[in-house]
């Protein structure tokens, strides 16, 4: 079989790598891919977006299974144009992936049906929603309703900061149409978990549990990224929760899609946050999350062509996927400067004495290949993974891994899945 995955960062580097493992997965292609991909798979530079390059290439390459990993092209209706090409392809229509494309949309579904999530309202001027904020308590919490590469989310905690976030948004376009429309929530407050899910859209099975870790620093300071590290699974995540989450949230999710017309075949990533009132929906994205990827992928045991294909087909209830019961630590080094600006182009070294570490597996996130030397070519560089028997020993694998693998203002966080929560 040929695949193509569309996508470039450490969570494509992640699919590449667990599609490379299955028996029928005879050739990869990956676009545009990035350094480390090209390790596993045909890296070929089409835009992520270009709808019409990309059909044209799957056909030409006689492509059998297509994967789009980023929001941005499912948004946009990439899963649309292949099958519309005949081509068989792995994720969200259009009219499904909304469920991330706009906030509003996903605010809009969950009150309908009484799915938990933040108290909201949706405004197109400014002037009502300053009204709105002056009556409310703060911190008070303004998105965008679009895609904003995950920066489109303002928790401001005075009337000044909303009256700026929301006037930037609407009247200064600062996210573009993303922002010409703004949802204003409820502020909550506990830790958050992501739960991806399979869905064909007549059942879900949800995967492993992980969390990320958003902001740049230790001790979560410094500015949101997006994500400096992830560890599977959640220490907070139990069956009770699970079920309560099943029964509350994944299956209302999946059949208010279907009795919107809007049935969601793909991922489904939900994330929550463990309030005191029970868990409650933050986002919905139509697709696997970066970074909860490269920690979840290395513990599943079945071969992800087969869920692909289920998935597709409709019978994804036919088959049992079956995840280690271990755990999963992702460190990402990131060049310094970044989540606001940072230097491309610096050598990486030490990854050589990592490759005979069967239990370490490095996901590239922005690199490059250049006359045979490995370069940084983005602000999250590098996924340093490790898996263990527990959550203790894989951080310790992991950042035994960190140590060794290094380029000119290399920074990362040294506490990735240490927080304990009481
Ligand atoms: P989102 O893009 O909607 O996931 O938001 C990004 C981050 O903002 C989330 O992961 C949360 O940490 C935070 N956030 C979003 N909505 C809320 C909320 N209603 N209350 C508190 N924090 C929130
Ligand atoms: N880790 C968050 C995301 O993928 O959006």
């Amino acid at each position: 079989m040929k695949i193509l995955v569309i996508g470039s960062g450490g969570r494509e580097h992640a699919i590449v790598w667990k599609l490379a493992q299955s028996p029928k997965a005879e050739k990869i292609y990956c676009a545009p891919g990035n350094g480390g991909i090209s390790e596993l798979a045909e890296c070929v530079d089409i835009n992520v977006m270009d709808k019409e390059s990309m059909v044209s290439f799957a056909k030409e390459k006689e492509i059998d299974l297509v994967m789009v990993a980023p929001d941005d092209p499912l948004v946009a209706g990439m899963v649309d144009a292949m099958e519309d090409a005949g081509i068989r392809a792995f994720g969200p229509r259009a009219n499904a992936a909304i469920i991330e494309g706009s906030k509003a949309f996903s605010k809009e579904l969950m009150k309908k049906y009484n799915i938990p999530t933040a108290k909201y309202e949706v405004f197109t001027d400014s002037a009502s929603a300053v009204e709105y904020v002056k009556k409310g308590t703060f911190p008070t919490v303004i998105k965008a309703d679009g895609l904003a590469l995950g920066k489109g989310v303002i928790i401001a905690q005075n009337l000044e900061e909303a009256e700026d976030a929301i006037r930037e948004m609407i009247d200064g376009g600062k996210f573009g149409a993303s922002g010409s429309r703004v949802v204003i929530e409820e502020f909550l407050t506990g830790p958050e978990v992501s739960v991806l899910a399979f869905t064909d859209g007549k059942v879900v099975k949800p995967m492993v549990s992980a969390q990320d870790h958003k902001r740049a620093y230790d001790n979560d300071e410094g500015l949101n990224t997006g994500g400096m590290g992830t560890f599977s699974p959640s220490r907070l995540y139990d069956d009770a929760k699970a079920k309560e989450c099943m029964e509350n949230i994944f299956l209302p999710t999946i059949k208010a899609m279907n009795a919107e017309g809007r049935t969601f075949k793909g991922v489904l990533y939900f994330g929550l946050m463990m309030t005191k009132d029970g868990v409650k929906v933050i986002e919905y994205n139509c697709r696997f999350g970066d970074p909860e990827t490269q920690v979840v992928l290395p513990r599943l045991k079945t071969d992800m062509v087969d869920i692909m294909e289920a998935v597709i087909d409709e019978r994804l209830a036919d088959i049992d996927i079956e995840w280690s019961d271990n755990a999963a630590v992702c460190v990402v080094e990131a060049s310094g400067g970044y989540p606001v600006s940072y230097k491309k182009g610096f050598e990486i070294t030490g990854l050589d004495a990592l490759k005979g570490e069967k239990d370490i597996t490095v996901f590239h996130a922005g690199t490059k290949l250049d006359n045979g030397k490995l370069l940084t070519n983005g602000g999250r560089v590098l996924g340093i993974t490790a898996v263990a028997e527990n959550l203790d020993a894989a951080i310790k694998r992991a950042y035994e891994g960190v140590s060794k693998v290094t380029f000119d203002n290399e920074f990362h966080r040294n506490d990735i899945g240490i927080k304990k929560y009481d």
